[in-house]
């Protein structure tokens, strides 16, 4: 059976870099492809610039969804998509990470005929009260291609009964994503002088999580170990903060640290740049540990646990939860060793590999 229209659903930030590489690939093999845009983020700084600066195709489809509580927020985007992919008969649908858009794409397509594939399997924190976990774990269950970055995953994948045949590990298309923009970042962005930046003189922040932002006491610990933290390295810290980050800043009342600068969202090549040249990343996000890990720059993050746990095991990452003592512990570990670990996501080929597998090895659904 030949493959010759898949679909694409993304929605947030995270989905559109990450998926970006395999839009470029379905591109570069002219395999017609229908891009499903859920509208779970809709600001202009967390969406369309990044539609621009990697020169992606408009979405096919727009659902505009935006923000809601998450059954009505998914519900929505089910119904959107299952009415789309009826129309358009696509022989897959792929799905990336573990948003609520990533579920939505994994109950339309899994009661269709339509396969799914699911970019990073297997990935899991082990921690159910987190909404990405009950969304990667259903999806990855839904899913007939189950694209895992490294065979730690994969062997999380197995523990769960699912079947070998449904696993191929691809390595993680964020490092495709580094690799196609890494030196465009360093000839096209000037985002070090416009925030008066010196290289290795800083430190970035990223902080966005749910079960750390809507907590008043996860988030006011994480901001005082931030604090101590640029006490500590005599550094400014910058924070690119996330709408939901703020919206909560101001609805706690909580007073910003002098030593930390707020600026808004940044585009990819910016905030790529913003990494490399960063003598520390301290951080929450997922995407941002992988790429700090890529980057060979130090990572401590502010989570109690991680799905991705091949960065703490090559010495790139450290968990720091949100206590302010064990966050400038952490720091300082990071900081004491040299920055000389193997990136365990692969070599940037990720991408080539998920069309391969589609275009070439075909699972088979059964519909009942
Ligand atoms: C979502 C994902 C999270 C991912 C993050 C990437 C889920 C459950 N969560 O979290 O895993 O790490 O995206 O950034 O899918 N808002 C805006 N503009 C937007 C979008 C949101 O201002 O374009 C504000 C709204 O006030 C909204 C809040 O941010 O209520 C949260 O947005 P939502 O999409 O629910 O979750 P994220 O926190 O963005
Ligand atoms: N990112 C960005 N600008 C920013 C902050 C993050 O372009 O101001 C990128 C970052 O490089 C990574 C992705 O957004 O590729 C991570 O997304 P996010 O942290 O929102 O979500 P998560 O990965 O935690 O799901």
């Amino acid at each position: 059976m030949t493959v010759d229209r898949i679909a694409i659903a993304l929605g947030t930030r995270p989905e559109i870099i990450k998926m970006a590489p395999v839009i470029r690939e379905c591109e570069r093999r002219g395999l017609n492809c229908d891009l499903i845009h859920t509208g779970q983020h809709y600001s202009d700084n967390l969406d369309q610039v990044f539609f621009d600066q990697l020169e992606l195709p408009e979405p096919d489809y727009h659902l505009g969804v935006g923000s809601d509580s998450h059954g009505q927020q998914t519900a929505a985007m089910i119904a959107g998509i299952e009415e789309i992919l009826l129309d358009t008969e696509p022989d897959a649908l792929l799905v990336q990470g573990d948003t609520n858009s990533v579920l939505a794409g994994a109950i339309a397509a899994s009661k269709l005929d339509v396969e799914l594939g699911h970019v990073e399997a297997g990935l899991r924190s082990f921690d159910r009260e987190m909404p990405e976990e009950t969304n990667r774990v259903l999806t990855d269950h839904a899913a007939d291609y189950l694209f895992a970055p490294t065979t730690e995953s994969e062997q999380y994948l197995l523990d769960e009964g699912i079947d070998e045949d449904f696993i191929h590990v691809v390595g993680n298309t964020v490092v495709d994503a580094v690799h196609q923009n890494r030196s465009l970042a360093v000839e096209k962005s000037d985002v070090l002088d416009t925030f008066g930046l010196e290289s290795r003189e800083y430190v970035l922040l990223t902080a966005h999580r749910a079960e750390n932002v809507d907590s008043r006491d996860r988030f006011q610990g994480l901001l005082a170990g931030v604090e101590e933290t640029s006490h500590l390295l005599d550094a400014e810290v910058v924070y690119p903060i996330h709408p939901r980050a703020e919206n909560k800043l101001d609805e706690f009342d909580i007073p910003v640290p002098e030593s930390v600068r707020l600026v808004e969202p940044q585009d990819y090549l910016d905030f790529l740049k913003l990494q490399d040249n960063a003598q520390l990343i301290l951080t929450d996000s997922g995407g941002v540990q992988e790429e700090a890990c890529v980057l060979q720059v130090p990572c401590v993050t502010l989570r109690d646990n991680t799905e991705r746990p091949e960065t703490v095991d090559v010495g790139a990452n450290k968990l720091a939860g949100t206590d302010p003592e064990t966050i400038v512990q952490s720091v300082l570990h990071m900081l004491d060793k040299p920055a000389d670990w193997e990136n365990p996501f692969g070599d940037g080929t990720t991408s080539k590999q998920i069309l391969e597998t589609i275009m070439t090895k075909q699972t088979v659904k059964v519909i009942q």
